[in-house]
């Protein structure tokens, strides 16, 4: 999915206005594949116009759905002619949460085949807990080449009581996935509690299933047999609207981020808050504007309700605009600073060891070209390039597009000056030397 193109961003404007937030990313990417599931065709509304959907619904239409585009942001989705249960490497190379297919398939045929997923680079990302919990749900497992080969005895999957060594995201819907048409009662413990997992039992249940306590460490699932069509509407993406607070702030900007659900925002918030950063809550949106000093504060992410490891590359970037020493403990993924490199390269005094990072904030940033290593490291780039001074070219934004809808758009909307270019052959550096000496005239 590499593209050669690249986003320049002439930094150091504020950001001024009202920007509109897409569907969740990490909700559609699940509910996407538990339309196979439905017994009939289903309407999906507010769907983020990202690359993982764009592949979501490729390896849909691949599997034999029908998709049907219907307007803005809403498709049309029957399952009935799914006759496959493959998702071939090709496909499933190009998206970590093509791992969903698997529990969706599972659930809807009792076997599948799906390859291991690609996705985001963060380091060692292992998915035990999912294969321990089809397992449990009374499935056999085999990798032969690459390929998950999930099988079930003549009885199906029965319903089941499992306890999940580690909280995961991935595993806790996968498991709601698979059990949603098991028999009997699974109870799954030290369940992932994040709005995506409540949006994917609400979408679930909307079709008739029967799935309680989501947004809790207890879920538990009674097997439905048959699930109707439904209209449904994914919630907004906290970690977009996120991204757009934090790029507000680091432009010491004024900007409105609309289609919210505040609730979904409070651990942002707060650690903004401490940073200096002033909110104000409405129904549906938050405004973010910040004329005074950033502080340096300390972060630890960790699974909702805490501070999301999703927004920590970009808190990073604004810390590094603040005074003083800040420090930021991951607690949730692998090798999440790999960003820092790049961030440096842009004047970023930044010390990590190993789940450790220590952010000496200069006050300020300088724009320089730059790769995007995974998606919120992308963000984290345009946040720094947004209030760099000078020109910032990102390369690898392909990583930016599996997870931002329109990012340029939105951002030129708010007055930013960015843009996306096409290189076919030239070397970046030559690029953004041009560029800045025109910038400098
Ligand atoms: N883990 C295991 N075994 C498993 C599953 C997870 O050891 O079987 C570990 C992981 O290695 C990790 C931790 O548990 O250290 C949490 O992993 P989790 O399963 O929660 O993550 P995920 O499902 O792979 C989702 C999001 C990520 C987000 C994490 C954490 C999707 C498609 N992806 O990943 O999103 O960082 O949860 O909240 O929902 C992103 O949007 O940029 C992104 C990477």
């Amino acid at each position: 999915m590499k593209t050669p193109k690249k986003f320049v961003i002439r930094g150091g404007r504020t950001l001024h206005g009202e920007v509109e937030i897409s569907g969740a990313k990490n909700a559609v990417v699940a509910i996407l594949p538990a339309t196979l599931l439905s017994d009939e065709p289903c309407i999906i509304e507010n769907v983020p116009e990202i690359s993982d959907v764009e592949i979501s619904l490729r390896i849909l239409r691949e599997l034999g759905a029908e998709v049907t585009y219907m307007g803005p942001h809403t498709y049309r989705i029957d399952t009935r002619s799914v006759q496959s249960s493959t998702v071939p490497y090709e496909s499933a190379r190009r998206m970590r949460a093509s791992y969903y297919f698997m529990g969706a398939l599972l659930g809807r045929f009792g076997h599948c085949r799906v390859s291991m997923p690609g996705g985001c680079p963060l380091g060692d990302r292992p998915i035990d807990q999912h294969t321990k919990a089809f397992k449990k749900l009374g499935a056999k497992i085999r990798l032969e080449q690459g390929m998950v080969d999930i099988t079930t005895t003549e009885n199906g999957l029965q319903g089941t009581q499992i306890f999940f060594d580690c909280v995961t995201v991935g595993a806790t819907m996968n498991t709601i996935l698979a059990a949603v048409k098991a028999d009997g009662m699974t109870i799954i413990e030290n369940a992932a509690k994040e709005p995506h997992i409540v949006d994917l039992a609400s979408f679930l249940n909307s079709m008739g299933a029967d799935i309680m306590g989501a947004g809790t460490d207890t879920i538990k699932i009674r097997g439905t047999k048959y699930l109707r069509g439904t209209s449904y509407a994914v919630i907004p993406d906290q970690i977009e609207a996120g991204t757009y607070m934090v790029a507000a702030a680091a432009t010491r900007g004024n900007v409105l981020v609309k289609n919210v659900i505040p609730k979904h925002l409070e651990s942002i918030i707060s650690v903004m808050e401490k940073i200096g950063v002033k909110i104000e809550q409405f129904d549906d949106a938050v405004r973010v504007s910040a004329d005074g000093p950033l502080v340096k504060t300390s972060i630890k992410t960790r699974p909702h309700p805490g501070f999301p490891t999703d927004m920590q590359p970009q808190i990073s970037a604004l810390l590094c605009l603040a005074e003083g020493t800040s420090m930021i403990k991951e607690g949730v993924s692998e090798q999440r600073f790999q960003y820092v490199d790049e961030l440096r390269r842009m004047g970023a005094d930044i010390q990590v060891d190993g789940k450790v990072a220590v952010i000496e904030g200069t006050g300020h940033l300088t724009g320089a070209p730059v790769k995007a290593c995974d998606l919120r490291a992308g963000a984290a780039l345009m946040i720094a390039g947004l209030a760099a001074s000078g020109v910032t070219t990102i390369e690898d934004i392909y990583h930016i597009e599996r997870g931002y809808a329109d990012m340029e758009g939105k951002l030129r909307a708010l007055g930013a000056c960015i843009e996306k270019k096409t290189f076919p052959q030239d070397p970046v550096h030559h690029e953004h030397a041009q560029i800045t000496r025109q910038d400098a005239v």
